[in-house]
């Protein structure tokens, strides 16, 4: 990514975690736009972003799009609290014209919490607490309004909800620890409560109705695919998109079987068994059906992945665990996949084999649609620049928008797999060295 655009980015990041007003916005990008320019002309050496690819990209984001959260009205009666007992939240944005009658909601990512500790360390966070979200968020990528940003669903009823179980909704109350430590594990009747909101808002008449959602988010979409099919009307299209969210049952570099022993204490700490696929949990242990490789096995209702075939999160989580690394020899590689050397790319190219391996059942059926690039990035639908602008990641010369677009509508199939890394000059890869 142009340095520039990447400060944009960072910039955009840390600015969200503050509760700024519409105006504060107006000024600060303005202000931004400058400091901004003033790097541009001191580091020349670096590829940066022109003046046309900057106005172009604040152009594509006016930055008019914020849209404020609700609290659940649905959630009290329901026991559906977030793990501090806070009431459930989502954003709303009415749809227009010809996208007036079709939805497309997007579930906030954000981990999950595996013992009572970190659960506890969560609730007194934005992904554990309503209490402490932003109260109003920007509409970018796959929630824009902006027909230059997002093409195919500008105009649709759009919904952002906002994660604050710590377990992609699965969680039941059953599982609550008696003893004082007040978590509520309630994911379950949060996806309940807001599914019971959002058709009493409109969708019950949805024509077109999509469910997507990052990372957490795009597990959680995953999760409730079918379910979400069942509450509409046989006669609405619907459809789920799963971005991020492809998590894999792979050992780390020392060996351990880190990610799996992680779902293990999610599953069983929140209680999750009931809400996983019942044909998967049929057949074999309950955290096993919390890894999509299982779960796309069993969803009947269309699906599309984006994935990174390198996915950072993956790669600092997954395969290269805090801790896994005593050495440090990975210390620069988990953080930008250009200082990998050789060996470790040998390493990140049997993580990708591994991907390719997980989806290649789900590639063969017609239904499913997937763009797998190989960039070190995660969560592409929601960002301005990956999602659907003059840098966004391509494959066959397609932006992931115009390739979901494609699927979703049928003008095509769409099962776009890139290149193995080093090849796609298109990449925005992630540099997290100096952060
Ligand atoms: C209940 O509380 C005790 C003491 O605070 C703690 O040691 C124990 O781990 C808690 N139980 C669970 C299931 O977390
Ligand atoms: C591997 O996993 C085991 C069991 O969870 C743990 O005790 C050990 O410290 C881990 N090893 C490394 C290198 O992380
Ligand atoms: C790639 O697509 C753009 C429009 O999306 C088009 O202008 C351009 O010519 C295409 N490039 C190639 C090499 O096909």
């Amino acid at each position: 990514m142009p340095f520039s655009l990447r400060a944009i980015t960072r910039l955009r990041t840390l600015l969200g975690y503050r509760n700024w007003t519409k105006k504060e916005w107006i000024i600060a990008a303005a202000g931004f736009t400058i400091i901004v320019f003033a790097f541009a002309l001191i580091s020349n050496s670096r590829h940066t972003a022109n003046k046309s690819e900057l106005n172009h990209l604040f152009e594509l984001n006016p930055g008019n799009e914020f849209v404020k959260i609700t609290l659940s009205s649905k959630a009290k009666e329901r026991g559906a609290f977030c793990l501090d007992g806070s009431l459930p939240g989502y954003h709303f944005q009415k749809g227009f014209g010809s996208g007036s009658e079709n939805w497309l909601l997007h579930i906030e990512g954000g981990g999950w919490c595996d013992s009572v500790s970190t659960c506890a360390f969560r609730k007194g966070t934005r992904r554990g607490s309503t209490n402490y979200m932003e109260k109003g968020i920007p509409f970018q990528g796959i929630l824009s309004s902006n027909p230059l940003q997002n093409p195919d669903f500008f105009n649709w009823n759009k919904v952002k909800i906002r994660y604050c179980d710590g377990a992609s909704l699965t969680g039941h109350p059953e599982n609550e620890i008696k003893n004082g430590s007040r978590l509520f594990f309630r994911g379950q009747l949060i996806w309940e409560a807001l599914m019971d909101e959002i058709l009493s808002i409109g969708m019950s008449r949805a024509k077109q109705a999509f469910l997507s959602g990052c990372s957490a988010g795009g597990l959680a979409t995953l999760l409730h695919c079918d379910d979400f099919r069942e509450l509409l009307p046989k006669d609405t299209d619907v459809k789920c998109l799963s971005d991020g969210g492809f998590f894999l049952d792979v050992k780390d570099i020392t060996g351990n079987s880190t990610m799996r022993s992680f779902y293990q204490n999610v599953v069983q700490l929140h209680g999750s068994a009931k809400s996983l696929l019942k044909d998967c949990v049929a057949k074999m242990e309950p955290y096993k059906c919390f890894f999509p490789e299982e779960i796309i096995k069993n969803i009947k209702t269309p699906v599309f992945l984006v994935n990174p075939a390198y996915d950072f999160w993956q790669i600092q989580n997954v395969l290269v665990p805090g801790g896994s690394d005593s050495h440090g020899h990975w210390k620069n590689c988990r953080l930008n996949i250009n200082a990998c050397n050789g060996d470790q790319l040998d390493v990140l190219q049997g993580f990708r084999s591994s991907l390719l391996k997980a989806v290649s059942e789900s590639q063969k059926r017609k239904e499913v649609g997937m763009f797998i690039d190989s960039c070190f990035s995660h969560c592409q639908t929601v960002s301005i620049e990956t999602w659907h602008s003059p840098y966004s990641p391509r494959i066959n010369n397609k932006s992931i928008a115009e390739s979901v677009g494609d699927w979703y509508f049928n003008r095509e199939e769409v099962k776009r797999i890139d290149c193995p890394f080093p090849c796609n000059p298109t990449c925005r890869n992630e540099d997290f060295t100096g952060i």
